[in-house]
């Protein structure tokens, strides 16, 4: 480990222009679970199967069971970030990372000061009428009884991108660009098994591709650096 942690201090010392691509991992020092791991959502019993219960079918046909789950399992308001998030915070803020690219929607890394978050699968921050349109704060839908509904009957819709659903064109564009900019792509607590947020890695085209996973990943053998641990502790561990 201390060798890798070396190797990884390097890679940043050497960097101007940063890239990190994360996952649910990064949260899960914050005390939120993530999808795959043995304790991760997947893994828990609920009355349907939870990779079903986020899906846009199951939305639309079982909203109420739906917001059940979402209020229950995806909305972690008193959560507060972790190492992880406040590192990649602050090498913003340093002016070596560009961009954070996530498929978390908890929205930890704006709380720790980063600015340039992309969110590949939105936000429980951000809700909208399904009707007219009108947005909503997340403290509506946490305070709502069962499905909350707009002023205007309308049911509301978390802007969470939802199996089956198309992610956003714009986030996109913008996450390939910085990907394709990047001297150096830090990935983090993600499973990389979801598609298309995973197929963004290949257009990093650097020779600093760093993994930090609990867990293997089908990118180890295309990675630089390898580091499995926990993402906190190895990013606390750097000092800039
Ligand atoms: P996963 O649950 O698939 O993967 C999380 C990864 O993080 C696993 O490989 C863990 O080993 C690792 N991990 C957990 N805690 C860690 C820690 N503290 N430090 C380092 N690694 C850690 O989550 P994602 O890859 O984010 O999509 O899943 C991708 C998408 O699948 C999610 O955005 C979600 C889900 O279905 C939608 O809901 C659309």
């Amino acid at each position: 480990m201390h060798n890798q942690l070396e190797t990884l201090r390097q890679f940043i010392s050497t960097s101007n222009y940063i890239v990190f691509f994360g996952g649910a991992g990064v949260s899960t020092e914050s005390g939120i679970p993530d999808f795959r791991s043995v304790d991760g959502l997947y893994s828990q019993k609920y009355k349907y199967p939870p990779e079903r219960i986020v899906s846009r079918s199951f939305f639309m046909s079982n909203t109420a069971d739906y917001y059940d789950f979402h209020k229950a399992r995806l909305l972690h308001m008193d959560a507060k970030p972790n190492p992880a998030h406040i590192k990649l915070a602050e090498l913003e803020k340093i002016g070596k990372l560009k961009a954070v690219i996530t498929q978390n929607i908890d929205g930890l890394h704006q709380s720790a000061g980063s600015v340039k978050v992309l969110e590949l699968h939105g936000s429980v921050y951000r809700n909208f009428c399904m009707e007219c349109g009108l947005n909503y704060e997340v403290k509506f839908i946490s305070g709502s009884e069962g499905v909350p509904h707009c002023s205007c009957g309308g049911v509301i819709k978390p802007d969470v991108v939802l199996f089956e659903e198309a992610l956003d064109d714009d986030v996109m564009v913008e996450s390939i660009m910085h990907i394709k900019n990047a001297d150096m792509l830090i990935i983090g607590g993600t499973s990389l098994g979801v598609y298309p947020a995973a197929g963004l890695l290949n257009y990093y085209r650097g020779s600093k591709l760093v993994l930090i996973n609990k867990s293997e990943t089908p990118w180890d053998e295309r990675a630089d650096l390898v580091i499995n641990g926990s993402i906190g502790e190895v990013l606390n561990a750097i000092v800039l």
